[in-house]
């Protein structure tokens, strides 16, 4: 029996040791940690139970048939954050370069059913040099049934990427098909086609990094949505962001204890907005003065700043925070911030993640940039998924509620349960001195500055809108957070269904 044990042990040190020692270091002098490494920090301790350690390649052809490496590229199994289930894989480049072959396809696919089956998140870790070349086609093969299974099983569990290397041509796809991805700044990429094929093809000189790296991904192409430093730093985030999670759509949204009071007042929202409607003010601090402990995770905090998304508690539930940011383009809707919080306002909604929607929005962006590529489609994603959602929605106008943008956040035509204004709050079809200078066209300046002024005592106000029931209640600044957790008390049971249908036709 004490052979057997050793035999064992033996084998498992073997696997442990993925490609071995020398190319172990060899990752390490890239900055980056092995896939093993990588799960001791995202997941409690001790708590990984690996399976499938000693899965090999099937491969024959390019001396494969000599090669073979216990785990075949991919540690996986599950284990638990904070106490809650996880399930993992985590690519190993030290392993013919972590490239997928068929076996390594399957053990990933059966990560995700494994975690289908149960309702728990699955994390994967990327970190591959794409298809494994001397497999061909069955490579290919294994991709397409990881991506069909990220497919079915998006909506249903959290699915989180962390790309810590290479991860190009098709399988960018498996990532960008899961929920959210966070990237390490300069040691992982992502891209169609690398820099060697751009230049063959465009001529254009581009480094990996410029071209699909972490900077790149989570400013221009909102591909990515959190950027870290490093591998350990990514990781942590990841454990933080997993604590917000629902494990499944099964699941009401996790609950952690909080000494923060649900009824704080924050007297300094009294004075928050400026007296002149067109000096910005910075929304973070209205979201971080409403959630319990000011803990607030924010997603693409670097693209389309105009609109703030991000994860925060109310009494120790999780909420997701959808917020015009007056600092940036004046908090304007433009098709970058449609798409961002259209596609987050989803997520919440698959999640059962109660949505809280801070507005102050002086429309869509004007501009043939815009009209021209398609701000009508885009700016009609986030419509929609409003309408669409059926979880709890508490919205709070801050200060500007301007034409259509009105309608858009979240307002009481698209299903708001709670729409509450601050007295600040001005709910109109436009800006005072634009309404004025169409209906008074050919005055004189007088004219205009009177009638400005007379519009702007009509309706820079919320009480127009509250008399005809489009907002809720007025409510005083200070007492945001109170009347916040008070509305997600009331709306716990809330029951709202869509009509039947296959699936919606959402502007894409
Ligand atoms: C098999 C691979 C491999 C691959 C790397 N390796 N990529 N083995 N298939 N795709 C092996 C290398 O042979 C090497 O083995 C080890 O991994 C480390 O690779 P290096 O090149 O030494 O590392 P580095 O210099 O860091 O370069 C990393 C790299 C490069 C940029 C990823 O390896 C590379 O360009 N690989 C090929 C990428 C590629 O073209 N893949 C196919 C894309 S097409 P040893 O034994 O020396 O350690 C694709 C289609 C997917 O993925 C379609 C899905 C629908």
């Amino acid at each position: 029996m004490s052979d057997i044990i050793a035999q064992l042990e033996a084998k498992r040190a073997e696997a442990m040791l993925g490609g071995g020692q020398k190319r172990i270091d060899s990752q390490h002098a890239k900055g980056k940690l092995t896939a093993r490494e990588r799960i001791d920090i995202l997941l409690d301790e001790d708590s990984f139970e690996e399976i499938d350690m000693y899965v090999e390649h099937n491969c024959v052809d390019f001396g494969m048939d000599a090669q073979h490496i216990p785990g075949d590229g991919v540690v996986t199994g599950s284990g638990t954050i904070n106490g809650r289930l996880v399930f993992v894989f985590s690519q190993d480049f030290t392993v013919f370069g972590g490239s997928l072959s068929e076996r390594h396809a399957e053990k990933i696919c059966k990560v995700l059913d494994n975690a289908m089956k149960v309702g728990a998140p699955v994390i994967g870790i990327n970190d591959s040099g794409g298809a494994r070349i001397q497999e061909g086609v069955a490579s290919l093969g294994g991709y397409a049934d990881v991506f069909q299974k990220n497919v079915l099983a998006s909506g249903v569990i959290p699915q989180l990427s962390l790309i810590m290397g290479p991860c190009a041509g098709g399988a960018v796809y498996s990532p960008a098909m899961t929920d959210f991805i966070f990237m390490v700044k300069d040691s992982s990429y992502m891209f169609v086609t690398g820099p060697d094929v751009v230049k063959t093809v465009t001529n254009e000189i581009v480094t990996q990094e410029e071209l699909g790296g972490a900077v790149t991904h989570t400013t221009k192409t909102s591909v990515a949505d959190v950027a870290y430093e490093n591998d350990i730093e990514a990781l942590l985030a990841a454990r933080d962001f997993i604590d917000f999670m629902p494990l499944s759509n099964r699941e009401e949204v996790p609950e952690r204890p909080t000494a923060d009071p649900w009824d704080r007042l924050e007297e300094s929202l009294d004075t928050l907005i400026p007296d002149n409607a067109n000096q910005p003010y910075d929304m973070h601090e209205v979201i971080r003065k409403m959630v319990d402990e000011g803990d607030f995770f924010e997603v693409q905090p670097a693209h389309a700043g105009n609109i703030i998304c991000g994860f925060g508690r109310m009494e120790g539930a999780t909420v997701g925070v959808v917020a015009n940011q007056p600092m940036v383009l004046a908090g304007c809707l433009d098709i970058n911030a449609s798409k961002k919080a259209a596609r987050f306002v989803r997520y919440c909604d698959a999640f059962n993640i109660p949505i809280i929607t801070l507005v102050d929005v002086p429309g869509f962006l004007p501009g043939t940039s815009q009209e021209h590529n398609g701000i009508i489609k885009h700016g009609a994603k986030l419509l929609f998924a409003y309408a669409e959602a059926t979880v709890p929605k508490i919205t709070i106008i801050t200060r500007k509620a301007y034409g259509g943008a009105y309608d858009v956040m979240a307002s009481k035509h698209l299903r708001g349960d709670l729409n509450y204004a601050w007295p600040t709050a001005e709910i109109a079809v436009m800006g005072a001195k634009g309404a004025v200078e169409i209906i008074f066209r050919g005055k004189t300046p007088e004219e205009i500055a009177e009638k400005t002024q007379e519009y702007e005592a009509r309706f820079a106000n919320p009480f127009i809108a509250a008399q005809k029931g489009f907002i809720d209640e007025v409510i005083l600044p200070h007492s945001t957070r109170r009347r916040v957790a008070l509305g997600l008390r009331k709306l716990r049971n809330k029951q709202l269904e869509n009509p039947w249908k296959k699936h919606d036709n959402i502007p894409l």
